[in-house]
């Protein structure tokens, strides 16, 4: 049995029923519909202005869908739930900025306004341990500013695990890496999503990293999406319905590149007769 199988027999921790998004008169996202399992690496990839990030924030109640629900366990998903972790796409670090690594990591406890605040001694522990947990002890101490960018982006995920979310959001955490510290983070991400369950939604453009770890691929393409395994979603006929016209997915020297014609609209060389629409190395 499969993981997302065994996945499966759990509830879905998270359902988006239905799910459209226009803004103005530009439709971003039509009819999505799909249900997450507790536990499970979900890579969420598609073009620029696929409406990934529009996605995540739905999910985190950032913004309203122009129709249908997000449920959160069954209930309707709210703004502010501590059991959603988020790393968004852009996040500038100021280099002069006067904090420490933990520093960083501790603002995922003081961010959220509610609540008591932990004491000291507790906080100092659960910072300690989460900083363990992405093997960021080492430059803990380091003011943040000099650090590099996989260290930086460990930190990002150590403050968005702070709280022991369900469901953790990536939003292009190995867009600045390079290909090692690509590896890495991903290994990192899924093997704290297996050991504490947690589910994984994480945003690329290279699944390369990802093939490895992710059980399931949620692809949007002209608003529209698909969900399952690679292979099922990296298929001429279901992304070929996705897009509206003919594509095809290569294998070529053990990478997967999906290419469709340049009458399409898409950004593309008028002499040459596909433009690569994405790309995935196996
Ligand atoms: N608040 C907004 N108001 C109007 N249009 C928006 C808004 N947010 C996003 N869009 C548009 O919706 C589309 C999807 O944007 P989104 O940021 O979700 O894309 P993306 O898939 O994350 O792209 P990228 O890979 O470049 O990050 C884009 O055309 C964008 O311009
Ligand atoms: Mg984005």
């Amino acid at each position: 049995m499969t993981y997302v199988q065994k996945a499966k027999e759990n509830s879905p921790i998270l359902t988006l029923d239905n799910i459209c998004v226009n803004f103005y008169e530009k439709s971003v996202l039509k009819n999505v519909n799909v249900e997450f399992y507790p536990g499970e690496f979900v890579g969420l990839i598609g073009s620029n202005g696929a409406g990934k990030s529009t996605l995540l924030k739905i999910i985190l109640g950032l913004l309203s869908p122009t129709q249908g629900n997000v449920r959160f366990f069954g209930e309707s998903a709210k703004k502010g739930n501590r059991q959603i972790g988020y790393v968004p796409q852009k996040v500038f670090l100021e280099p002069n900025i006067p904090l420490r690594g933990r520093d960083l990591v501790a603002l995922g406890l003081d961010g959220h306004h509610f609540g008591i605040p932990l004491p000291s001694k507790k906080r100092k522990k659960r910072v300690d341990e989460i900083l363990e947990a992405v093997d960021a002890t080492g430059y803990a101490d380091s003011p943040i500013g000099k650090l590099s960018g996989g260290e930086q982006q460990r930190l990002l995920i150590a403050q968005a695990l702070l709280t022991n979310p369900k469901i953790l959001l990536l939003d292009e955490p190995l867009s600045n890496l390079d290909i090692k510290s690509a590896y890495e983070v991903t290994k990192l991400i899924s093997e704290i999503g297996r050991e504490k369950g947690v589910t994984i939604i994480l945003v690329a453009h290279d699944m390369n990293p990802l093939l490895g770890v992710m059980d399931r691929v949620l692809y949007l393409a002209e608003g529209k999406s698909a969900i399952g395994k690679v292979d099922d979603v990296f298929h001429n006929d279901v992304l070929s319905n996705l897009y509206g016209y003919p594509v095809k997915v290569l294998h070529v020297n053990g990478r997967i590149m999906v290419v469709g014609g340049n009458n399409s609209g898409l950004n593309g060389d008028s002499n040459n007769n596909y433009c690569v629409e994405s790309e995935v190395n196996i």
